[in-house]
């Protein structure tokens, strides 16, 4: 079992989540690879973010790739969007504006190689408010790839230091051979 976790963070809660979720994979699975998705600009204002969200904008992005299990080899390179060598994919962003980050539907967009695969996605949030729509929206571009099969779950801003709350939100999604 090949698992790819593909994240966006600014803050960094979806990042602990990322990690707390490699942590109790990285055992279990064959591989797991985290791609850590970097606009190449971003707005530095919060309503300059709020509206590149919103309008689902898709700024140039690096990926960041790390792989737990050979010790944090970090790398950056151009973009490498294929997850076809994989058999899971998990999928993480904050909400913004009810949005995914703009630099998430960068990769939503030009993504490919996700016939028949298992993804799981993610976000975390403050208020809560947009938290379906943001998934409903990520749903519904990665169906129209060929996705086998969607689980999600959300993760409030103030949990994410609560490894055991994360860790039963992702055994309860899926069990690994
Ligand atoms: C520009 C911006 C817009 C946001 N919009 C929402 C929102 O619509 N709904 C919500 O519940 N939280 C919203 N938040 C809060 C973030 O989703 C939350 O803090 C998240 O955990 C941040 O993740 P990060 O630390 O990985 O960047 C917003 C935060 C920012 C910076």
């Amino acid at each position: 079992m090949r698992v790819l976790i593909v994240y966006y963070s600014f803050t960094g809660n979806t990042k602990k989540v990322t990690e707390f979720i490699a942590e109790y994979l990285v055992d279990k699975a064959d591989a797991v690879n985290i791609v850590r998705l970097r606009p190449k600009q971003e707005s530095r204002s919060f309503l300059g973010k709020c509206l590149s969200a919103f309008f689902k904008q898709k700024p140039d992005i690096f990926e960041e790739v790390t792989i737990p299990k050979t010790k944090d080899t970090l790398e950056k390179m151009e973009i490498k969007l294929s997850p076809s060598e994989f058999d899971i994919v998990i999928l993480g962003t904050p909400v913004w504006a009810f949005s995914p980050a703009p630099a998430m539907n960068t990769y939503l967009d030009r993504c490919s190689g996700l016939e028949n695969k298992d993804v799981i996605l993610f976000v975390t949030y403050h208020s809560g408010r947009g938290v379906e729509s943001c998934l409903n929206y990520m749903q519904s571009i990665l169906a129209k790839k060929g996705v086998k099969s969607f689980k999600r779950f959300s993760i409030s801003q103030f949990k994410v230091n609560d490894k055991d709350f994360i860790l039963s939100k992702i055994k309860g999604i899926f069990t690994i051979r």
